[in-house]
C-alpha cells in the first residue's frame, strides 16, 4: 500500500506529529510506502480566497464554484492545490492526523476540504457519493483529544465523536472514499509534547503509538462505515424508507 498522511497540527514536537512519524515507521517496516502532507509546515492556505486564482472565469464576481471549475479545466490550479491532488491520486489510503478543536475539526483540515475537493475536476453532480472520484481508496481520520475517552459518548462531556466526525466522514464519502472508522488517542492533556519528563505520562503516549501502529497494520479487521448513497435516495436526494418519507412535510 502507498498511505497518504494529512497532518494538521502547528507544532513539530507535537503529539500529533510523532503520532504521523511512529505511523510512517511502523507501515515502512511492514513494507509500505508513505508520503506526508505536513499542511501547517508546507505553508498551506486552507482559506478558500480570489486570491488563489490567476486566471479567473469571472472577474467582476467570485463563485468559487465555478472558478475550480475553471481553474482545472484550464490547468491553472494553484501548485499547493496540484500537488495534494497527486498525493491522493497516489495514495491507496489517507490517514487524517487531527486535533480535536472545538468539538470538531481544526480549520486547517475543513479549509484543505474546501479547496482540494476541487468542483467540476474531482466532483460534479454525478460523480459523488458511491461514483465518486476516490471510489477504490480508504481513508480514516486520527484524532486526539484533550478529554478522556469515556467523555466522547452520548451525552458524554466531550461530546459523541461520531457526531464531532459526521461532516468530514460524509465528505469523504461523498468524494468516494471508503470511509474507515476513526482512530482516536485520547487524553492527550493540552501540551502532550512538553510532558517528557513526566514518567507516567510519558509511557501513556508511547502506548497511544503502539495503539496507532498496530491499528495502520491491521485495519482490514475494520469495516467502513456505511453511509447512504445514490440507491438509498429519490430523485430529489429524499431518504426512500418509509420512516423518512413524510420528513419534507415535518420541516418548516
Ligand atoms: C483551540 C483548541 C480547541 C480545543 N478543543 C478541544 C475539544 O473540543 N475537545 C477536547 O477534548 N480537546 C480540545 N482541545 C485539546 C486538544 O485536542 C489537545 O490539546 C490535543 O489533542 C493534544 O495533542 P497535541 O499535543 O498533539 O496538540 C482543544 C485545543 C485547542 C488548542
Amino acid at each position: 500500500m502507498h498511505i497518504l498522511f494529512v497532518l494538521a497540527h502547528p507544532e513539530p514536537k507535537s503529539f500529533n506529529a510523532a503520532l504521523v512519524q511512529s505511523g510512517k515507521r511502523a507501515l515502512e517496516s511492514d513494507g509500505h510506502t508513505v508520503e506526508i502532507s505536513d499542511l501547517y509546515g508546507e505553508h498551506f492556505d486552507p482559506v478558500e480566497h480570489p486570491r488563489h486564482y490567476a486566471d479567473r472565469a469571472d472577474n467582476d464576481t467570485f463563485s468559487a464554484l465555478a472558478e475550480q471549475r475553471h481553474a482545472y479545466k484550464s490547468g491553472t490550479l494553484a501548485p499547493e492545490i496540484t500537488r495534494e491532488i497527486e498525493r491522493l491520486e497516489r495514495a491507496d489510503l489517507v490517514v487524517f492526523q487531527f486535533p480535536i478543536w472545538w468539538h470538531s475539526v481544526p480549520a486547517m483540515i475543513k479549509g484543505w476540504c474546501d479547496r482540494v475537493f476541487v468542483s467540476g475536476g474531482l466532483y460534479t453532480s454525478r460523480m459523488r457519493y458511491g461514483e465518486g472520484y476516490f471510489r477504490g481508496k480508504r481513508a480514516m481520520c486520527s484524532v486526539t483529544s484533550g478529554a478522556p475517552a469515556d467523555t466522547f459518548v452520548p451525552g458524554g462531556r466531550g461530546g459523541e465523536i461520531s457526531q464531532i466526525l459526521w461532516s468530514t466522514h460524509f465528505s469523504l464519502h461523498y468524494m468516494g472514499f471508503d470511509v474507515l472508522p476513526p482512530h482516536g488517542s485520547f487524553g492527550i492533556q493540552g501540551h502532550g509534547y512538553r510532558y517528557a519528563d513526566d514518567g507516567e505520562f510519558r509511557d501513556g503516549l508511547e502506548s497511544a503509538k503502539d495503539r496507532f501502529a498496530h491499528r495502520l497494520l491491521s485495519l482490514d479487521e475494520h469495516a467502513p462505515l456505511q453511509f447512504p448513497s445514490w440507491e438509498d435516495w429519490d430523485d430529489m436526494g429524499r431518504p426512500l424508507n418509509t420512516k423518512n418519507k413524510n420528513a419534507k412535510e415535518a420541516l418548516c
